[in-house]
């Protein structure tokens, strides 16, 4: 049983290895009452309310479930709003709940102004995972306005101080993670930008005694690709409270009489190791936010011909590198930037999306029939919130863009950010984006967003501090129509590498750019990051040509980026014959392992930055194969043997090894508990390691 209630009302979630209990107070108030491993149901009972005196407040000190700002509430809170008398002062007590499948509503409600919260708690007990939002409904006649609704508020259990980890990224150096200790005061994670952004990650993960293997491990990952906050507490008693949502840092939101406004879902839970919370967030990501179509199937091989030509397209080119990419195995071919309007650099063209007729005399079919006849399809590039100043679409509609009259734009990349709230512009983004696809056998697109908004002026709106939320919201509801009107065509979420890396691009498109950065090296830290919350199928990863710093061979390359769903950026018409055939076998190695790699369980074994070497291992589904992954710029000290313990496989089963020439066999267990001697020395060493069940 997911959901368990008593007379005494006291909220039992359950998932195979979790429990969250909330109960209600003798005051009305809903609190936490816990998180973590499973305890017996009778073990908890309602709480009585917490004293007051005038030296701690009673709601300051107790763990609320989503507490107001208002009364005697003096640290940060979930929710503040004013209503239309000017008071800023919200009481939230509890009125009913109701159950319905593996959802449980619990409805808050501020009677004196009509104001009702409802908190959704979804639980999905074979994922080990929870999730949660929060809807706010105006029930009175007056207007509310929101400044504050965020989505969750958390306590964790240990009042010892939790080891936070999140991301501070930046363009070409996304996801690499940092660990520090929260002792006291706050830590802020949050973009500001109008996308989820480079820099955080929309998630918290607050550890004790964590590592790869043991610990305790809270987590949870805001599904939204927008302004986030996430912010973590511990007060002097030592209870650390972590808040998600919608970042407030210029929010606000008017509900009118009826309106109601539902912040996004937290999706959220405890591991007893950093694998496990990756592994049930991986199961979770599979099974219940991937969208549909693409759901069971392993991202194809793509090549993209960015690198290679840039904005300098042509159809003739184009094919070449096509036929050059049938070769060694592509099975999705893919034209980037540059083939419409008067797209000749990054200073023209975007917002006009019909086909260069120089580029393309004969339109895009031609090459996208020559594509298809190589037995690959095709793909192709938009960025579809966007327009330069220079382009038909900014002559015709200036007023399309945010701005703000009396202020020059600052224009990034020479271009601006459409107004999505406007109903025109979204029609417009659809109608353009849907008429390629309708016009051609197009079976994916990659749906780029290149600059950060600026002077947000909407005066469409008649509170314009809405923009961000509508904003996302209206991405969303384009890439969701245009999906069901194609569904056979996959989407891509990009935004300048990996700026849209969050749950809410999972739910909504089909990939993601990890990085612009394809530099082999420093994509094992980037791919590290994003392995702790995201999936590893969503992780696109290109070999690309020695643009970037270390110059990685061929084979490291690849090794490297077949740990995800693997793509070539190379020219591929300057590449030896040696190169191309070496591109070949790699290719035709990984659709072999890449169902392993794109839906199985993943190990982190070895970290290079901590030992050395980069370990990951990957468990097929069924459990009968694995395969490890062993990559290392560089050994040191003379070191030239390693000791490797594997995960995931079961003790009893007997296992066949394959390591290069070498082929031995083993039990789990022996695997598992004293691992594998291995002989690793050099530079640039990069091994592929398969093991059978037998
Ligand atoms: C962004 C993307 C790149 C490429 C270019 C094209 O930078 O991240 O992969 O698509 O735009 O202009």
């Amino acid at each position: 049983m997911a959901i368990l209630t008593n007379k005494d009302g006291i909220f039992i979630l359950e998932t195979e290895h979790t429990q969250y209990v909330m109960g209600v107070g003798t005051d009305s108030i809903l609190y936490h009452i816990y998180w973590g491993a499973p305890c017996k149901h009778s073990d908890f009972f309602a709480l009585p309310g917490y004293e007051k005196s005038s030296n701690h407040s009673e709601l300051d000190l107790a763990k609320t479930e989503y507490t107001p700002f208002g009364g005697t509430m003096y640290r940060d809170c979930a929710f503040k709003c004013t209503y239309a008398d000017k008071t800023r002062d919200c009481v939230l007590k509890y009125k009913e709940y109701a159950v319905q499948g593996d959802t449980l509503h619990v409805f808050l409600e501020d009677a004196a102004y009509g104001l009702c919260v409802k908190l959704s708690y979804t639980v999905y007990p074979a994922c080990d995972i929870l999730s949660r939002s929060a809807t706010v409904c105006n029930n009175s006649d007056a207007d509310i306005m929101l400044e504050r609704a965020f989505s969750a508020e958390f306590s964790l259990p240990s009042r010892q101080p939790y080891h936070i980890y999140n991301s501070n990224g930046t363009w070409s150096g996304e996801q690499q993670k940092v660990v520090q200790e929260l002792a006291c005061g706050s830590l802020q994670f949050e973009s500001r930008k109008g996308i989820s952004g480079h820099g955080n990650t929309p998630a918290f993960i607050a550890a004790q005694h964590e590592s790869e293997t043991q610990g305790e491990v809270f987590f949870g990952a805001l599904e939204y690709s927008g302004n986030f906050k996430v912010s973590l507490n511990r007060d002097a008693f030592g209870i650390t409270r972590a808040l998600i949502g919608v970042n407030d840092f210029d929010f606000s939101h008017t509900l009118h009489k009826g309106d109601a406004f539902t912040a996004p879902c937290v999706h959220f839970g405890f591991a007893e190791s950093l694998s496990d919370m990756s592994n049930h967030m991986n199961d979770f990501a599979m099974q219940h936010v991937f969208p549909e179509p693409f759901r069971d199937e392993p991202l194809p091989v793509l090549y993209n011909s960015w690198e290679a030509t840039e904005f300098d397209v042509c159809v003739e080119e184009q094919k070449k590198l096509a036929e050059a990419a049938a070769k060694i195995g592509v099975e999705l071919f893919v034209m980037d930037d540059g083939w419409f309007g008067e797209r000749n650099s990054d200073r023209a063209g975007l917002g006009d999306w019909t086909v260069n007729p120089e580029k393309f005399p004969n339109g895009l079919s031609e090459l996208i029939d020559h594509v298809n006849t190589l037995g690959m399809d095709f793909g192709i590039w938009f960025e579809p919130e966007m327009v330069n100043p220079d382009s038909a679409l900014y002559r015709a509609h200036p007023d399309w863009t945010y701005h703000y009259e009396r202020r020059t734009p600052n224009e990034l990349r020479h271009q601006l950010v459409l107004n999505l709230t406007k109903p025109e512009v979204q029609d417009y983004v659809f109608d353009c984006v849907d008429k390629v696809l309708s016009a051609h056998n197009i079976k994916y697109v990659k749906w780029d967003m290149n600059r950060p908004f600026s002077e947000i002026g909407t005066e469409n709106l008649e509170n314009g501090k809405m923009l961000w939320y509508l904003h996302t919201q209206a991405l969303y509801a384009i890439v969701d129509k245009l999906k069901a009107r194609h569904p056979q065509t996959q989407f891509e979420a990009c935004a300048s590498g990996g700026g849209r890396c969050d749950f809410g691009a999972i739910r909504h498109f089909d990939q993601i750019w990890t990085s612009d950065n394809t530099d082999a090296i420093d994509r094992i830290h980037i791919q590290d990051g994003y392995s702790l919350l995201y999936p590893t199928k969503y992780m696109r990863a290109w070999v690309t040509d020695l643009k970037w710093h270390n110059p990685a061979p061929l084979k490291f390359r690849f090794n490297v980026a077949m740990q995800g769903a693997l793509g070539i950026g190379t020219n591929l018409l300057k590449m030896s014959d040696e190169e191309l055939a070496l591109c070949a076998e790699q290719i035709a190695f990984y659709k072999k392992l890449r169902r392993t790699v794109q839906f199985g369980k993943k190990y982190r074994l070895l970290n290079l930055e901590r030992d050395e070497l980069s370990v990951n291992q990957y468990v097929s589904r069924d459990g009968k194969e694995s395969v490890v992954f062993v990559v290392t710029p560089s050994t040191r000290f003379l070191h030239h043997c390693f000791s490797i313990r594997l995960n995931g496989l079961e003790p009893d089963a007997q296992y066949r090894v394959r390591i290069c020439e070498s082929v031995f066999e083993k039990s789990g267990a022996f695997l598992m508990n004293a691992g594998i001697e291995q002989e690793i020395s050099g530079q640039y060493v990069s091994q592929i390691w398969t093991i059978e069940k037998l």
